[in-house]
């Protein structure tokens, strides 16, 4: 007779949780391997383009292009930590310092960012010049609050549930 046993067997077990340092690894390691997201890059003037692609288990990873002007709102990954990995062109990334004023960052070809869970940012294309990036989020996203900023206070507007990358603003 088999004792009953509580254990998960490894394939039920859920995925661990990826750290920071390892989403961003697994950003540059994709964008080190173009020839396994260069052929799906688009670029949608109507709406800002994304696909999926392969990641570790338990991890969401995205492609994403950015035309000029396209970006998000302000807004955090609820659990999710996320990194992402600039792989065409520029994008600023804009965070609130601790007195609310939006600090802005110029990520370019080759820079990784990381995001702790719950963090703040926006991220936009300000330049002329199409940009492409790669991002990785883990626990997988299941939620993102968005805020504005109106006389120095950030102020949380709404929360989506979600499976999907950031939406641009008004969307
Ligand atoms: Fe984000």
């Amino acid at each position: 007779m088999t004792p009953a046993t509580t254990t998960l067997s490894p394939s039920l077990a859920p995925p661990a949780t990826l750290s920071l340092a390892a989403l961003a690894a697994v950003t540059r390691d994709l964008a080190d391997r173009p020839d396994l997201w260069r052929r799906l890059v688009r670029f949608d003037r109507g709406e800002r383009w994304w696909t999926r692609l392969e990641g570790p288990p338990g991890t969401d990873v995205w492609l994403l292009s950015w035309l000029r002007s396209q970006g998000t709102e302000l807004h955090d990954h609820g659990e999710s930590g996320a990194a992402f990995t600039v792989v065409v062109g520029t994008l600023t990334e804009t965070r609130p310092d601790p007195q609310g004023r939006l600090v802005p960052l110029k990520l370019r070809v080759g820079q990784a960012q990381t995001v702790e869970p719950g963090a703040i940012h926006d991220v936009v294309n300000d330049h002329a010049e199409p940009a492409v990036s790669i991002h990785a989020y883990s626990p997988r996203l299941e939620r993102m609050t968005y805020y504005t900023r109106a006389a120095g206070r950030i102020t949380a507007t709404h929360t989506v549930l979600t499976h999907e990358p950031e939406q641009e603003p008004g969307r």
